[in-house]
C-alpha cells in the first residue's frame, strides 16, 4: 500500500502554512526589507544569501547552490525526504488534516517478481559450474565483487526462467511487461538467454531491471537491458549506485563510468565511490540523484570519441544541477575498466587527481581538428572558446584568459575583446564582423558577466550600493541600467531593495533576461570582494579601450602632422602607465 494526497489537500496545506515560519524553524532568519535573510542551509557560507519571499512564499540561495523552492520543497531537501513525506511532516507539525489518497500499489509487485528473476540468475551463477561464472572469471571478477552485485547468469535455454515462474503461476502479462520474457504467437520464451546479468538496483534496494552481457563478443547485441516499463526508467536510475552511496557521500565525490564492467570493476578495485550511466549519456534526473549525496561529479567514460562526446554533453547537465565538475581521461586501455585492471588502485587513483576541472576540458576539447600555429586555427579555437568563457564569472575567466594567451600566443586583450564583442580593431575578417554584430545584438537586450555579477552582489547585500553607486557607469547595457537605476532609487528612500521588487518593476522579457543572466554567475566568496574585483576589471577595460582607440587614431593618423602624432604617443603612454599602475588585469 503506497499513499499520495490530492492536489486540493496539498493546495489547502499551502495555503495555512507561512513559508517563513516553516524555515525560521530550522534556519535563523533576519528581516532584510521585504523578506528574510538568513545563512543557506544547503551549502557552507559565512555571508547570508538564503532569501526568503513572505510575499511569494518562496526561498532562494543567492550563494551560487542553485536552492529554491516553496515550503515543501524546504522540508524535502532539508529532512532529505520524499514529497509526500514532506507534505506529511508539514501536515503533522502544524496539526493540519489533510486527506490522503491510499491506493493500491502493484508495483511491488513487479518488484518482487524481479527479485526472484534476480534470485534465480543468481543462483545459475553461483551454485554450479556455468559458461556465465567462467566468463566472468576470466575478465578478473572475483565472487565477492559478484556476491556484491548479485551477478548471475541466463542459461542458455528458452524456457529456463518461464518454466520457474510458471510453476509459481505468476502472470505471463507481467513477465512480458518486465521483458522477462517475449511471446510469439501463442508460445512464451526467455528473453536473456546465455548471458550474464547485472541486476539493476535502485536506491531503495528494488530490483528494478537487468542488463545482459552476451558471453560470446560476437552474439548481438552485446548488452540487452529490460524495456522502459512502469518500474524501470533507465533515464531516472544509475547501475551501482545502491551499493556505492555511502561510499560517493564519504569520499565527497561520485565517480561517474558508461557501463556495468566499469563500475564494477573500479569498485572491485578499491574505487568504490563509482555509478554508471548506462551507455547513454547522463540525463536531468541522473544529475539529481547524484546530487543527494554528492556535488562533486568526476565523469570518467570511454576513452573513445563517443565517450568525450557524452562527457561533453554530461557537463552541461550536471552544470545545471549546480555540481563541480571534473573529467578523468583513460590513458591506457579504452575505459575504466581496462585501465584499472591494467594500473590497479594507485594507477586510477593517480587519474583522479589529474581529472581536469571541466573548463579545462572543454577549452582542450575545442582544439581537437584546429591548426593552432596558423591564423586560421587561431581565429576559429577563439571563436568556439568565446562561448565557453562568456559563462564564467570575471575572476575565473581572468584565469583561464592568462593561460590561454600563453598556450596559444594570443594577446590576453584580443582574448577578452572576443568574450565582449567589444573589438574595437579595424575588421580584416568579414566573418569575424558578422559574428560581433550577432554578439552585440545579443548584449544589447542581456546583461554583460560583469553587470550581472555586480546585480547578484548586491541582491545578496543591498548595502553595497553605496559601494558602486559611484560607478554606475559600469552599467551599460540597456537593462542593466534600467535595473540599477530602479535598485539605486529604491535604496535611496528606503535603504533596501530585492530581486523581487525589481522584477516587479520590470517587464516580463527583462525579468526573464536577468534571472537567465543570474543563473550563469556563481559568486564565491565575499560579495564585497568581488564587487571590488569586478570594479577593478571594468577600470581596465575602460584603460584598454582607450589605448585601442588611440592604437587605432596612430595608425591612422596622417605622417607629416607631426605634433598631432607627438599629442597621441603621449596619450598613449599616459594610458600605458595609468594601466601597468592599475596592477595589471586583476
Ligand atoms: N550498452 C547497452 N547496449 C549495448 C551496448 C552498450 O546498453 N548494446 C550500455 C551498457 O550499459 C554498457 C555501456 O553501454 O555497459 C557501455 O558500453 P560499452 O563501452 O560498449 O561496453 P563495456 O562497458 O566496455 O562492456 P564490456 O567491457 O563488457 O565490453
Ligand atoms: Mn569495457
Amino acid at each position: 500500500m503506497s499513499f499520495s494526497f490530492s492536489r486540493d489537500a496539498i493546495e489547502e496545506l499551502r495555503s495555512q502554512i507561512d513559508i517563513v515560519d516553516v524555515i525560521g524553524r530550522s534556519v535563523q532568519l533576519k528581516r532584510a526589507g521585504a523578506n528574510y535573510k538568513g545563512l543557506c542551509p544547503f551549502h557552507n557560507e559565512k555571508t547570508p544569501s538564503f532569501i526568503v519571499s513572505p510575499q511569494k512564499q518562496i526561498f532562494t540561495c543567492f550563494g551560487g547552490c542553485g536552492a529554491s523552492g516553496d515550503a515543501v520543497e524546504f522540508v524535502k531537501r532539508y529532512y532529505n525526504l520524499d514529497f509526500n513525506e514532506a507534505v506529511q511532516k508539514l501536515a503533522d507539525e502544524y496539526g493540519i488534516t489533510i486527506k490522503r489518497n491510499t491506493y493500491n500499489d502493484d508495483r511491488e509487485k513487479y518488484y518482487e517478481i524481479n527479485r526472484q528473476a534476480a534470485r534465480f540468475f543468481y543462483k545459475n551463477m553461483t551454485e554450479s559450474k556455468n559458461p556465465g561464472y567462467t566468463y566472468m572469471h576470466n575478465r578478473g571478477i572475483e565472487d565477492k565483487t559478484i556476491k556484491k552485485f548479485g551477478l548471475g547468469y541466463a542459461k542458455d535455454s528458452w524456457s529456463d526462467l518461464y518454466d520457474y515462474f510458471k510453476e509459481k503461476n505468476i502472470d505471463e502479462k507481467i513477465l512480458l511487461e518486465l521483458g522477462l520474457i517475449s511471446q510469439k504467437g501463442d508460445r512464451f520464451f526467455d528473453k536473456f538467454r546465455n548471458r550474464v546479468m547485472f541486476p539493476i538496483i535502485n536506491t531503495a534496494g528494488k530490483v528494478i531491471g537487468f542488463g545482459g552481457r552476451a558471453l560470446d563478443n560476437e552474439a548481438m547485441p552485446k548488452y540487452l537491458n529490460s524495456p522502459e516499463n512502469k518500474i524501470f526508467q533507465k533515464k531516472n536510475n544509475l547501475y551501482a549506485l545502491n551499493a556505492t552511496r555511502q561510499e560517493i557521500g564519504k569520499e565527497g565525490a561520485a565517480i561517474i563510468v558508461e557501463g556495468y564492467m566499469d563500475a564494477i570493476s573500479l569498485y572491485q578495485g578499491g574505487v568504490k565511490n563509482v555509478a554508471a550511466s548506462l551507455g547513454t549519456a547522463l540525463t536531468e534526473n541522473q544529475a539529481k540523484l547524484i546530487n543527494r549525496y554528492t556535488k562533486n561529479v568526476i565523469l570518467s567514460y570511454d576513452a573513445d570519441a563517443a565517450g568525450q562526446k557524452a562527457a561533453l554533453r554530461g557537463i552541461d547537465v550536471l552544470k545545471n544541477e549546480n555540481c563541480k565538475v571534473k573529467v578523468l581521461h583513460v590513458t591506457d586501455g579504452k575505459d575504466p575498466d581496462e585501465y584499472i585492471k591494467k594500473n590497479g588502485r594507485e594507477g586510477f587513483l593517480n587519474l583522479v587527481d589529474k581529472a581536469m576541472p571541466y573548463t579545462d576540458y572543454k577549452l582542450q576539447a575545442a582544439k581537437r581538428g584546429l591548426d593552432l600555429s596558423g591564423e586560421e586555427g587561431k581565429i576559429d579555437y577563439m571563436k568556439r572558446i568565446a562561448g565557453i568563457l562568456s559563462e564564467l564569472g570575471p575572476v575565473e575567466a581572468d584565469v583561464y584568459i592568462k593561460k590561454i594567451a600563453g598556450d596559444v600566443g594570443i594577446s590576453e586583450g584580443a582574448i577578452k575583446m572576443e568574450i565582449l564583442g567589444n573589438n574595437n580593431t579595424k575588421e580584416t575578417d568579414n566573418r569575424h564582423a558578422v559574428q560581433k554584430n550577432i554578439r552585440k545584438e545579443e548584449k544589447k537586450d542581456g546583461l554583460s558577466t560583469l553587470e550581472a555579477t555586480v546585480i547578484k552582489c548586491l541582491f545578496i547585500d543591498p548595502c553595497l550600493s553605496e559601494k558602486v553607486v559611484e560607478y554606475s557607469d559600469m552599467f551599460e547595457s540597456d537593462l542593466g541600467r534600467k535595473i540599477i537605476d530602479t535598485a539605486f532609487e529604491m535604496y535611496g528612500l528606503e535603504g533596501d531593495f530585492d530581486k523581487y521588487r525589481i522584477i516587479d518593476k520590470l517587464e516580463p522579457e527583462e525579468s526573464e533576461k536577468l534571472e537567465e543572466s543570474l543563473e550563469k554567475i556563481i559568486v564565491t566568496g565575499n560579495e564585497n570582494d568581488v564587487i571590488k574585483q569586478c570594479i577593478h576589471r571594468w577600470k581596465f577595460n575602460q584603460l584598454e579601450r582607450k589605448e585601442k582607440e588611440l592604437m587605432d587614431m596612430l595608425l591612422l593618423a596622417d605622417e607629416s602632422n607631426k605634433s598631432a602624432l607627438e599629442e597621441l604617443t603621449v596619450n598613449l603612454m599616459k594610458i600605458q602607465k595609468e594601466m601597468k599602475a592599475h596592477g595589471g588585469k586583476m
